[in-house]
């Protein structure tokens, strides 16, 4: 898969070990955040990642931020995303099988490395089930136009 990767400043670090962790499961990263530890913007980014998801230029995103939650607030005005913030492996496959979450977020200042790991792999392995799942996405689409 393509996956795109977006960071601001707090989330740096996180994001080279994640970047270099789903290379090493066989996907392509494309990376949207920024490289140093310089203070920055995270709307940025997140509007980034999310762009490239819903233009098609990646199949799914992850965002990093202090705590995922800005990051992916802006991804979410972008039309189509479905951003969710997982600090727990169990949070990790639900919004794949229940919200079909085309983007995953989370803290580097709430997550440690290790379940970072988790969360991504648990996400990536998920499958959306579809069925009234279906439905209900259908209708936060509807609440978008
Ligand atoms: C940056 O200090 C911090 O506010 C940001 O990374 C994020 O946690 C916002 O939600």
């Amino acid at each position: 898969m393509k996956i795109a990767i977006g960071n601001d400043h707090a989330a740096t670090d996180l994001k080279f070990i994640i970047k270099e962790y789903v290379e090493g499961m066989g996907h392509e990263v494309i990376n949207f955040g920024t490289d140093d530890n310089e203070s920055c913007d995270y709307p940025a980014y997140g509007k980034k990642v999310g762009e490239a998801v819903v233009n098609g230029e990646a199949d799914c995103g992850i965002l990093i931020c202090g705590t995922g939650v800005g990051i992916s607030i802006a991804a979410n005005k972008v039309k189509g995303v479905r951003a969710a913030v997982c600090s727990d492996v169990a949070t990790a496959h639900l919004v794949k099988e229940h919200n079909n979450a085309n983007i995953i977020a989370f803290g580097a200042r709430i997550v440690g490395v290790e379940l970072a790991k988790d969360i991504v792999k648990t996400y990536l392995e998920a499958e959306f089930e579809g069925g009234r799942h279906q439905r209900r996405i259908d209708m936060i689409h509807d609440i978008e136009n």
